[in-house]
């Protein structure tokens, strides 16, 4: 796949309520033009609010986001999401699924199909074309979630927690596809997991929030290349245990206020 996303993100001063509910505090962030980040925090503390305010979909309290570059000529969606529930119409093939975004923008119908066919390709899902959601497992729906997603040459992609849903075997494989997809793709990614070692694995940044109100916490970069990280690279090995004690004292302290609440 050609690539290169050359859209960059900010935040600036992102602060977000619900009604008295206060979820995010003063966020701003920087993301260059094909850096994949990484948001980790305790359970409730914003990180899918914050992804739906980067991508336009919940406008903040406060704050501003602005969104630099153009995207590329053949871009047929900007921004452009992955869910945890993989969102898959079930009435639609995995090829029919992955068309969604294609439709009404890329007319010729045989360039449409060869795109599907290059996606199905990438995603190792060939021989699943013409099957229906519900005859697949779950990996392989998040396969079709992916498949999708970079189909439309997105500038810039948001993923909610998308191996959440899968069994440990399934995560560590599909971990490893996803992690090579999006770094030859270079896209602007921003991904949302409470899963260390998918950040770790993934992301060339991570982003560590508070408790609720979610703040920034620590931002911690890893300069080893994405498609160079083995489990065990020291490297990984010191930025994990940086990040397991301050995600473990937030968590617990989020523990004990519940306590408190009880
Ligand atoms: N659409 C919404 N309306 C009202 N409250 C919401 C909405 N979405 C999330 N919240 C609340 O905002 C807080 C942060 O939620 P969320 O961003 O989903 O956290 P996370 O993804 O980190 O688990 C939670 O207290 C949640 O109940
Ligand atoms: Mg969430």
């Amino acid at each position: 796949m050609s690539s290169g996303s050359s859209t960059s993100l900010k935040l600036e001063h992102v602060s977000h309520h619900f009604g008295s509910n206060f979820v995010l505090d003063d966020i701003s962030l920087d993301i260059a033009p094909g850096e994949v980040v990484a948001l980790v925090g305790p359970s409730g503390c914003g990180k899918s609010t914050l992804l739906n305010i980067f991508g336009g979909l919940l406008q903040p309290t406060k704050g501003h986001v602005l969104m630099h570059g153009e995207p590329r000529s053949d871009c047929l969606n900007p921004l452009t999401y992955v869910f945890q529930d993989f969102a898959l119409l079930p009435w639609r093939t995995v090829a029919g699924n992955i068309s969604l975004g294609l439709e009404g923008k890329m007319r010729d119908e045989d360039a449409r199909r060869e795109r599907i066919g290059e996606m199905l390709r990438l995603t190792g899902l060939a021989d699943f074309a013409n099957a229906y959601p519900k005859q697949l497992s779950g990996g392989m729906r998040q396969r079709v979630g992916i498949a999708r997603a970079l189909a439309v040459r997105p500038a810039c992609l948001f993923m909610d927690e998308p191996l959440s849903a899968l069994d440990a075997q399934t995560r560590t494989l599909l971990l490893e596809e996803f992690a090579m997809l999006i770094a030859r793709a270079a896209i602007t990614t921003v991904y949302v997991t409470h899963n260390l070692n998918e950040a770790l694995r993934l992301a060339h940044r991570i982003v560590v929030l508070s408790r609720r109100p979610g703040r920034i916490k620590a931002i911690v970069g890893i300069d080893l290349p994405i498609e160079a990280r083995r489990e065990g690279d020291p490297d990984l090995v010191v930025a994990e245990k940086r990040l397991w004690s301050m995600i473990r004292d937030e968590a617990s302290a989020a523990d004990r206020e519940l306590d408190d609440a009880r």
